[in-house]
């Protein structure tokens, strides 16, 4: 029989992890702020000043969020090459899955043939891609899996009250996705991630029904309580102070500064948002990758969604070092130091 572990016995050495792939997946149709103006008491103006955003992109009606997350996690698989049947975690971050249950990643799961993975749900909102990357990355550098697929993907259009300004000209639809694999020799992947959450500012940015708390009824429906609530300025202020702080806190423990960044991957919630980030970090705004002004905010899609991007058009190159940071409801938030490391 084996002795129980010494307490003071240091753990085994972790192997580094890698993003090994990625992809990412948009609905074809775009809604641009002119549309809006035509469906609010809004202005092209407004929207652009006050967000940067121009244009996002909206799902069809037969189009779910496991359709676009599925689109996605095939790109990914790809870049990666990982065969569906050699994957073996999938996780699917999302506040809007195609149904409360069974999880998404399930879908996407049974879709794609990767009938050896076993499929989480993550609901972190727009940290949620971040908050994936890390459980993954611990099963993969435990050994628990050999790999997982990561999947931001969301279908914001279905929880949008259309008819309030405040919020429907925001968000957006969309997937990232990432496979994670121990790093190659001589290779770091991941340095380091910081993740947090405070739940006692929940109500700030919520959905009222449709849940245990408050179940879907004539009664919820015609008052729009399946509707996604936000309380915007508040909101915003959290927002910067704590990607500031998780970024600074991700950096510390990668051992580095902000000046070793390459790139700043943020979540895409606001122009201004990434802005103030920006200044408070001392990092230059041409060293942060910014898609906002196309896709608006597609929470959990987003940073993956910016990642894939900035590797195929080749902003993002090999031994590069980049820093995701994310926040979003809950409240949640997160970031990630990591070193590229380009697909052969
Ligand atoms: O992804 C998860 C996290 N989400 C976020 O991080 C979003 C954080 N919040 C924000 O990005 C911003 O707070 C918003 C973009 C939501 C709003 O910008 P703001 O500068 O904070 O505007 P505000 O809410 O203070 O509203 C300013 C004015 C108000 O009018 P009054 O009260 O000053 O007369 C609003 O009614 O702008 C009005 N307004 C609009 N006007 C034209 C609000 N929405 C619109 C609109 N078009 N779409």
């Amino acid at each position: 029989m084996s002795s129980p572990p010494h307490p003071s016995r240091p753990p085994p050495p972790a192997r580094p992890v890698a993003i090994a792939g990625c992809g990412a997946h948009v609905p074809a149709r775009v809604l641009t702020n002119r549309d809006l103006e035509r469906m609010v008491e809004t202005s092209h103006e407004w929207i652009v000043e006050r967000t940067g955003m121009r244009e996002r992109r909206i799902a069809a009606d037969h189009e779910a969020t496991s359709d676009l997350a599925l689109e996605a996690a095939r790109k990914a698989l790809q870049s990666a090459r990982l065969a569906p049947a050699d994957v073996g975690m999938i996780a699917v971050a999302t506040i809007t899955p195609d149904h409360p249950f069974p999880n998404t990643a399930c879908l996407v799961q049974s879709r794609l043939g990767a009938r050896h993975a076993f499929c989480v749900g993550l609901e972190a909102a727009c940290s949620g891609f971040l908050y994936g990357l890390e459980m993954a990355r611990r099963l993969v550098e435990t050994g628990a899996v050999p790999n997982a697929l990561v999947i931001g993907a969301e279908k914001m259009s279905a929880i949008l009250d259309w008819k309030d300004r405040s919020t429907c000209v925001l968000f957006g639809d969309g997937a990232g996705a990432a496979v994670l694999k121990p790093a190659p020799a001589g290779r770091r992947g991941i340095l380091s991630t910081v993740l947090g959450s405070d739940g006692s500012l929940a109500d700030l940015l919520y959905l009222p029904a449709g849940g245990s708390r408050r179940p879907a009824s004539a009664a919820t429906v015609a008052a729009g309580e399946h509707y996604l609530r936000m309380r915007g300025r508040e909101v915003f202020r959290h927002a910067v102070t704590h990607m500031a702080q998780a970024a600074r806190t991700a950096l510390h423990r990668a051992g580095l500064g902000i000046q070793d960044i390459r790139w700043v991957i943020p979540h895409q919630a606001n122009l201004r948002i990434i802005a103030a980030i920006g200044e408070r970090l001392g990092c230059p705004a041409d060293r942060f990758i910014i898609n906002v002004e196309r896709y608006g905010n597609t929470s959990a899609a987003s940073i993956g969604l910016a990642l894939d991007e900035a590797v195929r058009d080749g902003r993002i190159r090999d031994g590069d070092l980049v820093l995701m940071v994310a926040f979003g409801a809950g409240f949640t938030w997160g970031a990630s130091v990591l070193e590229w490391i380009q697909p052969t």
